[in-house]
This record gives structure tokens, C-alpha cells and sequence, in this order.
């Protein structure tokens, strides 16, 4: 497959990034991954939106007008011949003498790669468990950086005991994921953390909370607690890659039956419907 850089589509090869690349050196970029299914971007305005939004709230300019921009990602996708799979893309400062403060002379550099991946069908059946875990990240998870220290840390330690994934909290408040964001559901009721600075604003989240509206269910965005979480009848976490995700069990503590519950499945089958 062929690798973008820049604009151009090139071989991996024949790829030069330099030591001095401050995403390299400072993580100091942004990235997006937006799912294809059928050969198709799946929410691309969405993701490009929020890929000129990152990059402009840490004052990269994009040297593309976002139609260019979509037309390059489409066409990306089109020379892999990407049928399911992934696109990622990211954008740094560019290269420069190391300082922290930023360069007064660096052009952004753009680097993204295609991926076939199917979909987690096995997973999305039968649901998976997550762990607590101190979300000790920044204060800016709005911006989808490509510092990810506090969130590696969290999910290898979910990992390595044998969680998918980590859910972060901030002392009793729950957050988000380390790649996803997190649902509740209690009563009929569905609970996530407000978009606000503490998180990621979701894709998947805003396609989740549409499908809410469209299935009469009612809508919490308000942060709930620990005890809160282990209390819902139903918990959901959801992404680009792991859609609208059952969480059976946090922890070694059961959710509802331990199984995936009545809602989550009503969500997953309207979130298939969008995706055809
Ligand atoms: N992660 N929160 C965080 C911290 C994330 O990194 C992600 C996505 C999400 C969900 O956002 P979306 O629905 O737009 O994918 C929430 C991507 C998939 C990743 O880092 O691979």
C-alpha cells in the first residue's frame, strides 16, 4: 500500500521524516482515523472538521482547503483500494532546531496510512470488560493530540491484566477511554460525560447521541461517578474502530446480567443501519 506524505501518495521506502520533527521530538501534532466501510468514508466531514478544529487550537495551519483535503483522503483510500479499513492521518509542526517555543521557519508535515480491518464483529457480540483507572492525562483532551503518554500507559496497564480497555476517571468522576468515549445507561436513561475539555468529542459519540434522539432515548450529558458507573443497567463504549461497543463487566464486577443489554443492542443495530 502506499503511504501519504504531504499531498502525494509515495512508497513507504521511499518515506523521509527527520529527527528533528517536532512530532518526533514533542508529539507536537494532531491526528484522525476515520473508519471506510464498503469503500466508503464513514463521517469524513465530521473528521475532517475536527481535524482542521485540533489542529487550529494548537495554531497549525493546514496548508489545504478542507474540499482538497477530503478530495485527498478519498482518493487515498481509492489507490489502496481500501474496501473495510481504516484511514489515519496525522499532521505535525514540521522540522526545526529542538526548542520548545515553535519554529519561526517549519512547514507541517502530513503523514497517513491505510489499513484493511474488519469490523470487531466477535467483540461487538459479545461485549467486553474495562478497569478503572486515574485519568492522569493534560487538561486539553478536547484536542486530539498526538501526545498520548497518559493514555498508552492506561490501556497497556488494562491490557497486560486482561482488559480491553481502561476507563479514566478523574478522582470519582468517569471521563471517557483511552481511545473511546464511555455510556451509561440506568432506567432507560442514557449518561455521558459532558464534551467539554476533559474529553474527546467522539465522532461515534455525536452518531451515538443522534441515533438516541432517533430511538426516543432519553440523553444524560452529565459526568457520573465510579459507583454511579457500576450501577448502570447497561454500559456502552464506543469508536471509530470498536463502533458502539458493549462493557459487560468492570473490573470483576458484573454490569446488569453481564451480558449486552436491550439498549446497547437497539443502538448497535441503528448505528449498522447508518453504516450500509
Ligand atoms: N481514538 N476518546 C479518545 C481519547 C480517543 O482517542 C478516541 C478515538 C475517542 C473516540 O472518538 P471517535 O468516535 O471520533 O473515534 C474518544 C482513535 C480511534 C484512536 O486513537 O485510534
Amino acid at each position: 500500500d502506499l503511504i501519504l506524505h504531504n499531498g502525494e501518495f509515495i512508497r513507504e521506502e521511499d518515506l523521509v521524516i527527520s529527527k528533528e520533527d517536532r512530532g518526533y521530538q514533542f508529539g507536537d501534532g494532531i491526528y484522525e482515523v476515520i473508519r471506510v466501510y464498503d469503500g466508503n468514508l464513514f463521517t469524513a466531514k465530521e473528521h475532517i472538521d475536527r481535524f482542521y478544529d485540533s489542529a487550529d487550537k494548537i495554531k497549525i495551519v493546514i496548508p489545504y482547503t478542507k474540499d482538497v483535503f477530503h478530495k485527498m483522503i478519498y482518493d487515498f483510500v481509492e489507490v489502496n483500494n481500501i474496501e473495510t479499513g481504516q484511514v489515519y492521518v496525522q499532521i505535525t509542526r514540521g522540522a526545526a532546531e529542538r526548542q520548545h517555543q515553535f519554529p519561526t521557519q517549519a512547514t507541517p508535515v502530513i503523514t497517513g496510512n491505510t489499513k484493511s480491518v474488519e469490523r470487531p464483529v466477535a467483540s461487538l457480540n459479545s461485549g467486553v470488560t474495562a478497569k478503572f483507572i486515574e485519568d492522569i492525562r493534560w487538561l486539553r483532551c478536547d484536542i486530539k493530540s498526538l501526545n498520548l503518554l497518559g493514555n498508552v500507559l492506561a490501556k497497556q496497564e488494562a491490557y497486560e491484566e486482561g482488559f480491553f480497555e481502561a476507563i479514566l476517571h478523574r478522582g470519582e468522576t468517569v471521563t471517557e477511554g483511552c481511545s473511546s468515549n464511555m455510556y451509561g445507561i440506568k432506567n432507560g436513561i442514557l449518561y455521558t460525560h459532558p464534551a467539554n475539555n476533559l474529553i474527546l468529542n467522539g465522532i461515534t459519540r455525536r452518531v451515538i447521541l443522534e441515533l438516541c434522539e432517533e430511538l426516543e432515548i432519553p440523553v444524560e450529558e452529565r459526568p457520573f461517578t465510579k459507583t454511579e458507573a457500576l450501577e448502570m443497567d447497561e454500559f456502552i463504549m464506543s469508536s471509530t474502530t470498536t463502533e458502539v461497543m458493549p462493557v459487560v463487566a468492570i473490573g470483576d464486577h458484573k454490569i446488569g446480567h453481564g451480558v449486552p443489554g436491550e439498549l446497547t443492542r437497539k443502538l448497535q443495530t441503528a448505528f449498522e443501519a447508518r453504516i450500509q
